[in-house]
């Protein structure tokens, strides 16, 4: 499956000019690159002017909507204005909205129902806060395997499988985001078996067929040093990249690393 590298730049930068300059940077970087998917998601705020200045092999997302598409929702931003900027992706259910934010799976099984109706494509997010761990009181907190199943289950619940296809599946170790610094990255290993058991739940709610073709990224502080260790795994099939992607140099070295692995070796990309 050819890569996808999704750009999740988070609530940064916080000026107008900084976003020109980190757009500037990666649009620059990311011509003739066309081997791999690449999709930039930046504050609401950006998506206008970037969307004016896109260029054909990057695709633009947003990285939230609200569940319903027009109305009185004070604050809250439609599928349908993202849409008619240029989106074609909005990340959903991240771990960041869940913990700041509260939003449930149910909550994301409602955006992502409104996002395909609306015809975006779906960045959808599952992990576990801990790995196969007890808190402080000695509580087991749970499995991992069995986390992600009940995440994944509630979030395509009611999904047809005629829409899968639409769909992009996250695996996200919360205890693995933004720790770039700290190295606490998961292993090829960790990302490769939650990634067989997403594609076992989506094969067994759906079948085979469905979960075979479902795109599977790897997401947690991956940068232009491990990316490959990721996406030369076979059931891996790119990366959600935040704090890397917010400097577009080391973004752009991502891409071109992915790229030269895709011409070095075509059969795994
Ligand atoms: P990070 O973010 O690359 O900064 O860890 C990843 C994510 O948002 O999933």
């Amino acid at each position: 499956m050819k890569p996808l590298i999704v750009a999740n730049w988070k609530m940064n930068p916080v000026s107008l000019r900084q976003a020109e300059h980190l757009f500037e940077t990666i649009r620059k970087g990311s011509r003739g690159i066309k081997d791999i998917d690449i999709v930039l998601c930046p504050p609401f705020i950006y998506l206008d002017f970037i969307a004016k200045k896109i260029i054909k092999n990057i695709k633009l997302g947003a990285q939230n909507i609200f569940w319903e598409r027009q109305g009185a929702f004070t604050g809250e931003i439609s599928p349908i204005m993202i849409k008619d900027l240029g989106c074609e992706y909005v990340i959903l259910g991240h771990s960041e909205r869940k913990k700041y934010l509260q939003e449930t799976c149910d909550v994301t099984n409602k955006k992502i129902k409104t996002a395909l109706q609306s015809r975006l494509k779906v960045i959808l997010c599952v992990g576990e806060e801990v790995r196969d761990s007890f808190d402080e009181n000695g509580k087991w907190l749970g499995d991992v395997d069995l986390i992600l199943k009940e995440q994944l289950l509630q979030c395509l619940n009611d999904i047809d499988e005629s829409q899968i296809s639409n769909i992009v599946v996250v695996y996200e170790p919360v205890w693995a985001i933004s720790t770039v610094v700290m190295g606490k990255v998961a292993t090829p290993n960790d990302a490769l078996s939650a990634s067989l058991l997403i594609r076992k739940v989506v094969s067994q709610k759906y079948n085979q067929k469905t979960a075979r073709s479902l795109r599977i990224l790897y997401g947690g502080s991956v940068d232009s040093k491990n990316i490959i260790d990721f996406v030369k795994e076979d059931g891996i099939d790119g990366a959600l990249v935040g704090g890397a992607s917010i400097n577009g140099s080391e973004f752009i070295r991502i891409i071109k690393t992915v790229d030269d692995y895709c011409k070095n070796f075509p059969s795994s990309c």
